[in-house]
């Protein structure tokens, strides 16, 4: 229903657009020439299923960035919560002054395709080919094909993230992270949404 008194405070973008989260933070793994990386990325989305595309906001100064655009490739993984202190490291650190990030943020990995590290303890991971880079601002949106997905199936039930077995990472900003699945669970029946009774207007 309408109504007339807002409960929002109406601030300029440009004054504080950065920070209002939450939501689940990527992992993303890059490979070339030898040299492996790793970097968080708050920003980042699907963007198609057919054929499945999947984009990150990496910003050109990130060391990652020159390794991910010259090989052509990375790989986008979920860290559950109990890993924050791994999300943190490779969104805190940079390649560019750690000779092994992988190694400093404490994470053990398997080389997939490309090269590319496969995180262990991520839930779900992309292997993406860099299909198309789109300048956002000061970011650059890279766009990839999905080729692969490493998924444990241990922490999933029909596709879906099972809570009892994984919590995964909520990031709120300023390096603070909560674990998911702890709350109540509803499941809505998308029949009754899409018949609920028009209200009676009279
Ligand atoms: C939680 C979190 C989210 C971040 N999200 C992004 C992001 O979406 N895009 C980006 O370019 N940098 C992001 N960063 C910053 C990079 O991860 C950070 O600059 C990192 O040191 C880059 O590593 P690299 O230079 O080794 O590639 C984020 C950092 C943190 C901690």
């Amino acid at each position: 229903m309408p109504r007339t008194t807002p409960k929002h405070t109406r601030i300029p973008a440009e004054d504080a657009f950065f920070g209002y989260y939450p939501g689940t933070v990527a992992v993303v793994t890059s490979h070339h020439d030898g040299a492996r990386n790793v970097m968080s990325a708050g920003w980042h989305t699907a963007l198609s299923a057919d054929p499945p595309l999947y984009g990150v906001a990496i910003a050109p100064e990130r060391h990652s960035h020159g390794l991910i655009t010259a090989s052509g490739t990375f790989a986008v993984h979920f860290l559950p919560h109990h890993r924050a202190d791994a999300i943190a490291s490779a969104g805190l650190l940079t390649g560019r002054d750690v000779a092994d990030k992988l190694h400093a943020a404490k994470l053990d990995w398997i080389e997939g395709d490309h090269g590319l590290p496969i995180l262990h303890d991520a839930y779900l991971a992309y292997v993406c080919r860099l299909e198309t880079r789109v300048p956002t601002g000061d970011h650059e949106f890279l766009i990839g094909h999905v080729e692969t997905l490493h998924v444990d199936e241990a922490a999933y039930d029909a596709r879906v993230l099972d809570p009892s077995h994984t919590h995964a990472a909520i990031y709120y900003g300023r390096s603070r992270y909560e674990a998911l699945g702890y709350g109540p669970i509803t499941t809505v029946d998308p029949d009754a949404v899409r018949h609920e009774p028009e209200e009676d207007a009279s």
